[in-house]
């Protein structure tokens, strides 16, 4: 399937709750983190402010619904995803590589010093992809503060800290 990855427009938010929730059926695989498929999600509004105030990019073809989308923010001189998500129907075809590859783009553009993630260590999808992008996973001693702080604030809201890692791609 052919499919471009562009930036987002306002008139794009309206999609995206859908693309976030169904991305998220993927957590069922795994029994301790079921409950996530089943987590509340931005809504329409919180999307457009984010369209307009950071780094949004979407993913389409022809002729199809909107199939994922990308969001980013610059904190520290670094460009940090804080969410990825294909929808079911469309995983596994290089959607999600090629999201991740504009954010890199885009980072190498604005002459940032690296993009940075949080994730889970243990899901073939999550931290081993971003690996095979050139992510490597930080210590806590390398983790910067904003990268703390998300970590932390997952742990919060349920997530188990154990499998949660942050990762960085450093920019030369
Ligand atoms: C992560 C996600 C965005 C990837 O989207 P995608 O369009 O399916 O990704 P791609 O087709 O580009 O595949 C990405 C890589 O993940 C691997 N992968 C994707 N789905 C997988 C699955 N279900 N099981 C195992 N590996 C999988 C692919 O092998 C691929 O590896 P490669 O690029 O090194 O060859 C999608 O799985 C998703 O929305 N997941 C739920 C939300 C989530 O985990 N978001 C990331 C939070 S950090």
């Amino acid at each position: 399937m052919t499919y471009i990855v562009r930036r987002a427009s306002p008139a794009d938010a309206a999609a995206l709750p859908a693309i976030e929730r169904s991305a998220a059926e993927l957590f069922r695989r795994d029994p301790a983190l079921a409950w996530l498929a089943d987590a509340e999600v931005p809504g329409v509004e919180q999307h457009v402010q984010a369209i307009e105030e950071m780094c949004v990019w979407v993913v389409e073809s022809a002729g199809q619904p909107l199939a994922g989308f990308l969001r980013a923010l610059e904190i520290d001189n670094q460009l940090h995803i804080e969410e990825l998500s294909v929808s079911q129907d469309f995983q596994g075809q290089g959607m999600g590589r090629a999201l991740v590859l504009a954010v890199i783009e885009q980072a190498r553009r604005m002459q940032l010093q690296a993009v940075t993630l949080t994730t889970f260590r243990d899901l073939p999808w999550n931290a081993p992809f971003y690996q095979r992008l050139g992510f490597a996973v930080l210590t806590r001693q390398d983790t910067p503060p904003h990268l703390l702080s998300a970590l932390q604030s997952e742990i919060a809201h349920g997530f188990p800290g154990e499998r949660r890692c942050a990762m960085r791609l450093p920019l030369p």
